[in-house]
């Protein structure tokens, strides 16, 4: 009698990890790259010229609006993104596939009255088809390089793996700026950054988990696979997966799977709430070259699991690309041969003490025709 009291309070606190499989899919930026589109696309951001050209690829009966306002920016956040998960809101559930970003803190999806092209793409939140929906009233607008997502505020049930977070303040969409929302594989994004960024009133996600019990450890942890697809050149938004089982990665709350890294965690101090801000001591490139180095601050970096690439101050960047002997193009890429990529210095990142070494292989992404550095 005793032992079986005893199991059962274990079995009460033994709660499991909460996992959510990622895919691992092509960038926006590599599916107009594979069009040939990508140097037009950002040297002049025309949405209804993209339209037009993809007509025929997108489901027919949609009637665009715009609503002004085209952007003059060249930089798209999430232009880069390539791992994305599902979640699901309201009840019955409605799913929705959004990016895990760190570099954001807000949690939003298209809302079935959103007029944008961009909606009419993707999976939208109907309200009146839940019963635990929310109303808020308060509007909210996310500034992205493309313009500003604009949209009201709402609570719902939000289920993320196995667990479900109660009255979680979201955002639904009902205007999306930007082709690059248009061509994007996820419905929406989900914020794991500190509340500090958001621009929606309201506990973020992660924080809402950690409030109402649903964690055993206020911990995630992301385990990010490398894998290949191949992009049609005629319909950008259709890709193939080369090989592997389309298992992209996990994302995971409430601690983190030993199986996954090797041991041990370096722990890094977050320098600023807000983003996962750290500091950055120095780059260097093969003993040749360093940045940061020069100011006893070091840099200061985020983590941000929303883009696949690694920024740096322009300046600074140039010099590194000159360096390695990349061209730059029109629009503010850096090409390189591949035969030379095997020949190229060891780019090394100093976090904390610890070095984190980067080949040629690993900091070059191979594309069709030519590489990017
Ligand atoms: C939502 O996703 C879950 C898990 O993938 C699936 O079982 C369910 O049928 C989906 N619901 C809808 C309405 O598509
Ligand atoms: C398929 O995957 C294996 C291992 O995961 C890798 O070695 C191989 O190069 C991949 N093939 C292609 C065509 O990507």
């Amino acid at each position: 009698m005793r032992t079986s009291l005893i199991l059962l309070a274990c079995v009460g606190f033994a709660q499991s990890l909460v996992r959510v499989p990622l895919s691992h899919l092509p960038s926006v930026r590599s599916r107009l790259r594979a069009a040939n589109q990508l140097d037009e696309f950002l040297r002049e951001h025309q949405p209804d010229f993209f339209s037009r050209r993809y007509a025929h690829c997108y489901p027919a009966a949609q009637h665009y609006l715009h609503m002004g306002g085209r952007s003059k920016e060249r930089l798209f956040n999430f232009m880069d993104a390539q791992f994305f998960g599902q979640i699901s809101l309201g009840k019955p559930e409605q799913n929705f596939t959004v990016v895990f970003d760190t570099g954001s803190t807000d949690l939003w999806v298209p809302s079935s009255y959103c007029v944008s092209q961009a909606c009419a793409m993707h999976n939208k939140f109907k309200a009146f088809e839940s019963s635990t929906y929310a109303h808020d009233g308060r509007v909210f607008g996310i500034h992205y390089g493309s313009g500003h997502l604009l949209g009201v505020m709402a609570r719902e049930e939000l289920k993320v793996g196995s667990v479900t977070v109660q009255n979680q303040v979201f955002g639904e969409a009902v205007y999306e700026p930007g082709f690059a929302f248009v061509l994007a594989q996820f419905d929406g994004v989900l914020g794991l950054g500190f509340p500090q960024l958001a621009e929606e009133l309201g506990s973020p996600v992660f924080d809402s988990m950690i409030a109402q019990g649903v964690l055993d450890e206020p911990i995630f942890s992301f385990y990010l696979r490398k894998t290949s697809t191949l992009i049609s050149t005629v319909c950008p938004h259709i890709y193939y997966r080369i090989n592997g089982s389309g298992f992209g990665g996990e994302l995971l709350f409430g601690g983190m799977d030993e199986t996954r890294f090797v041991s041990p965690i370096n722990w890094i101090p977050v320098t600023q709430k807000g983003y996962w801000q750290i500091r950055l001591d120095a780059v260097k490139v093969q003993g040749a070259l360093s940045f940061c180095y020069r100011s006893t601050k070091g840099c200061q970096a985020i983590v941000d699991t929303g883009t696949s690439l690694i920024g740096g101050p322009a300046r600074d960047v140039l010099l590194l690309q000159q360096f390695i002997g990349a061209t730059p193009t029109a629009v503010g890429e850096y090409l390189i041969d591949c035969v030379r990529i095997s020949s190229l210095p060891v780019v090394s990142f100093l976090i904390n003490n610890v070095e984190y070494p980067l080949t040629g292989e690993q900091y070059i992404r191979r594309s069709m025709a030519m590489t990017m550095s």
